[in-house]
């Protein structure tokens, strides 16, 4: 189970952070919840503030077929792929890969890249996944699984580690290694429900019983802009 980031080849944007915080209400964190035109599409502070494919997942697609030695015919799910932009780039990165997403917007599944349209399920991981044990090569949940409160989360780290094949999965979740992140954190969030120092999900992790790989989504103060 090693903390390892996948995700290091992601290019890191700039965050308006005192506007987040000053606009943030709870109406707002509502409509997010909803993940609809807003959350995707809307203004930034709903959430994206306009969610387009621009090929940033694809250097990632490339590090995880790595990660797991993935092979032409095998099968990869993205848990919370939203428009299935990283399911395209990893079809893109390996043809023949077998790439499949599952989100609980019908927005997202409706407005997904033409490349996934009919790889895209619309499901809730509250729920168990719509999936055979041991179905996928890789599994991988990004930027997701904080969205849930326990024990639901605990649940959906065990679907995690059901569909997958040898524990071969990546979470990566919302966390903090000091006040200073932790207090940029709570400026920014919007929809996480459950968040924590690493050591926090790492008993969590352990509580689930998963083995695979996570790592950390963390706002760093040089990520932080002011407009
Ligand atoms: C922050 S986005 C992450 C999208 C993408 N994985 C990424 O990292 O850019 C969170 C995604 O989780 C989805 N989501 C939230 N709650 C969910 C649930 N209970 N079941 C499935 N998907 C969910 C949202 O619709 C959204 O697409």
């Amino acid at each position: 189970m090693p903390e390892i980031n996948l995700l290091r080849r992601y290019p890191r944007g700039k965050r308006n952070v005192t506007k987040r915080a000053t606009a943030k209400t709870d109406e707002y964190i509502r409509i997010s919840r909803q993940y609809g035109f807003e959350y995707f599409d809307g203004p930034r502070e709903y959430g994206y503030g306009g969610y387009r494919y621009d090929g940033r997942w694809l250097p990632i697609a490339q590090d995880m077929i790595a990660h797991w030695n993935l092979k032409p015919g095998d099968r990869v799910l993205d848990i919370g792929c939203a428009k299935g932009f990283l399911v395209k780039d990893f079809m893109l990165a390996l043809p023949g890969l077998q790439a499949f997403g599952i989100d609980i917007s019908r927005y997202a599944a409706m407005h997904c890249e033409p490349e996934v349209v009919g790889r895209i399920h619309v499901g809730d991981i509250h729920d168990e996944l719509p999936f055979p044990d041991h179905s996928f090569d890789a599994v991988v949940c990004l930027n997701t699984l904080h969205n849930l409160k326990r024990p639901d989360l605990i649940k959906a780290l065990q679907e995690i580690e059901r569909v997958t094949k040898d524990s071969r999965a990546y979470v990566q979740v919302d966390s903090y290694r000091s006040e200073e992140e932790r207090e940029l954190f709570l400026d920014w969030v919007l929809t996480a429900h459950t968040h924590d120092y690493p050591a926090g999900w790492k008993a969590i992790f352990a509580e689930a019983g998963y083995k695979g790989d996570y790592y950390w989504t963390l706002i760093l103060p040089e990520d932080t802009e002011a407009k």
